[in-house]
């Protein structure tokens, strides 16, 4: 008889039993918001509050969730907190952009995510980790965080600007990542809702290497118009000539395409990079899953040399991932703010109220999983997974505000895991003790360290 092992259950603070004072809550906010809530959050439909800075609304409930993000998504706008944080960085891209201009822009940017263009990026992806991963061939530890990290931005450059990159070589990887560790950051004024005049001591540390890293978008930007003028044949079908391409009286507008870059740049690679080392570790926490996983890969790159097609034909592989999503979703939370105020069912939402749909949390919902804390791929085994309410599964977000990047990303996953899995064996060691923090994302404080072995 095949008897399965106890799942793992992964890091993850304990939910609170008693609530903090204010000095607390604003210490645990800016150090990491995912130790704030307490039982009730993780029991209830919703939450109300009534907090520093107004009133807050935890939405959990999957048909208030399909509310707010869909059925009535016309009342919300993104939340005041995150755009003052992020529109100072992304100004116009998509994920910051409002009313019309985010309305022209995602029916403009439409074409540049169809199928046809994601698969064309899987050679990309396939070379990208194909040459990444030589660094494992002696074997050894290494942190797999800031490893994943790297991949995802090599992938992003390649697919974004086919390595036609202005500048130093080199310079415009370290300055995303000074940008996003300045400019990205919560800055307690904001929770305070502080007037906007008095400086926030976080974002003025930004500023010149936001110049710098804007001025070196511009450039690029520029070397590729020019190629395009000089000889059409010969440009790359990457983002960037997509973007352009989506350039016009009805689409964007070069500083909108500019926006974009910085915008997927931003959005694209963090969130992916957290998720593959999330993903790593808690098949190495499991290895009954893990041999699941390697079988299922070795057979299928025997036989299949398309890397388009292997997200469909690896179900273990993608369920392993799915479900290091549910337990660690990179974007957290996902924070609106209603125009006008209304009622849920007997739930009162008032104007300006801080909405917040919280995969962490909904994800963990005692009344809606079964063993939530508990590392369970088989929840997305074919047959299972349809058993899963649209609406409490939510990585990737909903309604019209959706990812755009996510089959972007599903595709990228899943070929780096099939290259890193058929290859090496990852395994944690007696430092491997990561806690989720949350940042911009689901960051493991204290990183990743593996063992990474050839197989
Ligand atoms: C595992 C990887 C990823 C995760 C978990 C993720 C998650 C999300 C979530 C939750 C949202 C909705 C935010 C909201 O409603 O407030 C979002 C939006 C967005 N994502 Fe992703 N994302 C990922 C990868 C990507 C990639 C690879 C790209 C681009 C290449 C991308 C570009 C965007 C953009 C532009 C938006 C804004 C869409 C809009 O507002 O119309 N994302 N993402």
């Amino acid at each position: 008889m095949d008897i399965q092992p106890a799942p793992f259950i992964p890091p993850a603070p304990k939910p609170r039993t008693t609530p903090p004072s204010t000095l607390e809550m604003i210490r645990i906010v800016y150090r990491n918001p995912l130790e704030l809530w307490g039982e009730h959050t993780y029991n209830e439909p919703w939450i109300w509050a009534n907090g520093v800075g107004g009133h807050l609304i935890v939405a959990n409930d999957p048909g208030l969730i399909r509310h707010v993000l869909v059925d009535n998504a016309r009342n919300y706008k993104m939340a005041t907190v995150r755009q003052k944080i992020l529109r100072p960085i992304l100004r116009d891209g998509l994920l910051t952009a409002e009313g019309e201009v985010w309305k022209r822009s995602r029916k403009a940017m439409a074409p540049v995510f169809t199928p046809r263009h994601i698969f064309g990026f899987a050679q990309p992806m396939l070379r990208r980790t194909l040459d990444f991963v030589t660094r494992y061939e002696d074997g050894g530890t290494s942190d797999i965080a800031h490893d994943m990290t790297l991949l995802t931005y090599d992938i992003l450059a390649e697919t974004l600007f086919s390595g036609e990159i202005a500048g130093e070589p080199g310079s415009f990887a370290n300055e995303i990542d000074r940008l996003f560790e300045t400019m990205g950051r919560v800055d307690p004024l904001d929770l305070l809702r502080a007037p906007d005049w008095l400086p926030r001591l976080t974002r003025i540390r930004g500023r010149k290497t936001m110049a710098y890293f804007r001025k070196i978008v511009t450039d690029t930007v520029k070397m590729r118009e020019g190629k395009f003028k000089r000889d059409p044949g010969a440009v790359p079908q990457d983002f960037l000539t997509l973007l352009l391409k989506a350039e016009g009286p009805d689409g964007l507008t070069r500083a909108e395409v500019e926006d974009n870059i910085i915008t997927f740049i931003g959005a694209g690679h963090e969130t992916t990079a957290r998720a593959l080392g999330w993903t790593l570790y808690c098949l190495a926490e499991s290895p009954w899953e893990r041999d699941r996983v390697e079988h299922e890969i070795d057979q299928v790159l025997a036989r299949e040399p398309d890397p388009t097609k292997w997200l469909g034909a690896m179900p273990f592989t993608r369920a392993a991932f799915d479900e290091a999503l549910r337990l660690y979703p990179p974007a957290p939370s996902i924070n609106r703010e209603p125009i006008e105020p209304e009622m849920w069912k007997d739930l009162y939402i008032p104007k300006h109220a801080a909405v917040l749909v919280m995969p962490w949390v909904v994800h963990r919902h005692r009344k809606l999983w079964d063993r939530p804390d508990a590392f369970l791929p088989e929840r997305f085994h074919p047959g299972n997974r349809e058993k899963i309410d649209r609406f409490q599964y939510l990585p990737f977000g909903a309604g019209p505000r959706v990812c755009i990047g996510a089959s972007f990303a599903m595709q990228e996953a899943i070929i780096a895991l099939a290259i890193m899995l058929s290859r090496f064996r990852f395994d944690t060691t007696a430092e491997t003790k990561p806690w989720p923090v949350q940042k911009l994302t689901t960051q493991p404080q204290g990183g990743l360290p593996m063992r990474v072995t050839p197989r």
